[in-house]
């Protein structure tokens, strides 16, 4: 009984924060420290993503971190992707990625497909995932809710997931807090591999990613996030958007009836939001921000937070454009970053097949057939 409570408590992501960072410590020491993220290359990337995720990268790529960060391609095509289309998002993605400041020299930049040990591995993992594991994940119960036909790889998704994770021996893994579960599932089944077979596997732990942009809010309805799959444009601001449409989305931004700017994202969620970003794109303080614009009222703010976006995104949308003119370059990207991680997904690969009894070792198997 006791035990059913905690268990539900942990499924609370705040939760599962602390069991994460307590709990899994001791069982990452032997392994040296490494950081495995994975991005889907489906819709534009908005603020959110920039935000919370590419963001928080780029930080740790200051910080010199051994980072391996993923376009994962296969986990996109789970749900229907047109091919033209999505080669185009890719190849978007990349030049977004290089765009904000992620460098191929520092980190390993690569496209998924381009590296077969991830289906490998996750055949392997696959094998000792149950069934009914999968079905509980709160993230395939969302996005099958409105399908007739649910396929194997929607399915499967989150198993992926935690190959791309394990394929690395990764130990840390940021991400938003909506995939709390998906690294849960990698620490369980990395726990299962390591106890039925042998320490193979980190037991890796999620780095949530954030503080304050942890969640950027719809322009909308600010008690939503800001998503790739709001049916309305205009919740969300693209970092491709040009200046008029991104001055228009902030003008038209839902905030409330107190005309003051001040910072209270409990009660007043839809300024707040614009406070972060505003925050964000300046580098300024929010008590900074909240000062300086005390004589403000929330249409005068916005016309400045708007500004302030328009100028942080102007540079980034140049360096999009001007990558996405050289195709080339951004394949040779991909192709360089898939040959530095097909060599250490490789090694795991073979680890495991070893581990599992795939491999011939001439001389055991010989003894053992003359046993027999
Ligand atoms: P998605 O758009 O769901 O594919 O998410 C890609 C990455 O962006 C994930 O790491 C998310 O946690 C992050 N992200 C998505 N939406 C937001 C948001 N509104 N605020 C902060 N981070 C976000
Ligand atoms: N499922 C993640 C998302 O939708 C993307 C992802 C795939 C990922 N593989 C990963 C994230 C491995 C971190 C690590 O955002």
């Amino acid at each position: 009984m006791i035990l059913a409570r905690y268990s539900r408590k942990l499924f609370n992501p705040v939760n599962l924060n602390k069991f994460y960072s307590s709990y899994s410590v001791p069982e990452t020491t032997s392994f040296p420290r490494r950081i495995f993220s994975g991005i889907q290359p489906t819709g534009q990337i908005h603020l959110g993503n920039y935000l919370g995720a590419i963001a928080q990268w780029v930080k740790l790529q200051q910080d010199n971190e051994d980072m391996i960060l993923s376009i994962v391609d296969l986990h996109s095509i789970t749900l229907p992707q047109d091919p033209k289309i999505l080669s185009n998002n890719i190849l978007e993605m990349t030049a977004t990625l290089l765009a904000c400041g992620i460098d191929p020299s520092k980190v390993i930049l690569f496209q998924q497909s381009m590296v077969p040990a991830h289906t490998h591995l996750c055949w392997c993992l696959g094998c000792i995932c149950t069934m009914p594991r999968l079905a509980h994940l709160p993230a395939y119960k969302e996005k099958s809710a409105n399908l007739k036909d649910i396929s194997l790889g929607l399915f499967v998704y989150p198993v992926l997931q935690a190959a791309d994770i394990l394929a690395y021996k990764a130990t840390h893994v940021p991400v938003g807090e909506d995939q709390a579960q998906h690294i849960q599932l990698t620490q369980d089944l990395a726990r299962m591999f390591n106890k039925r077979y042998g320490e193979t596997f980190p037991i890796p732990h999620c780095i949530f990613t954030g503080g304050d942009y942890s969640r950027l809010r719809s322009l909308r309805d600010p008690n939503k996030k800001m998503s790739k799959s709001d049916p309305d444009p205009k919740s969300r601001i693209c970092l491709i958007d040009p200046p008029d449409e991104i001055l228009k989305k902030i003008k038209k931004s839902v905030t409330d009836f107190t005309s003051e700017v001040t910072y209270d994202p409990e009660n007043r969620p839809g300024v707040s939001n614009l406070i972060s970003i505003h925050s964000f794109v300046t580098g300024k303080t929010i008590s900074q921000i909240c000062d300086e614009v005390k004589n403000f009222n929330t249409g005068q703010y916005k016309l400045q937070v708007a500004d302030a976006v328009i100028s942080h995104v102007g540079p980034i949308q140049k360096k999009i454009s001007d990558l996405l003119n050289n195709q080339d370059f951004l394949v040779q990207v991909l192709k360089g970053g898939a040959e530095k991680a097909g060599e250490i997904s490789e090694k795991t690969l073979q680890e495991v097949k070893d581990k599992l009894g795939l491999q011939f070792k001439r001389e055991t198997v010989h003894k053992q057939i003359l046993n027999l």
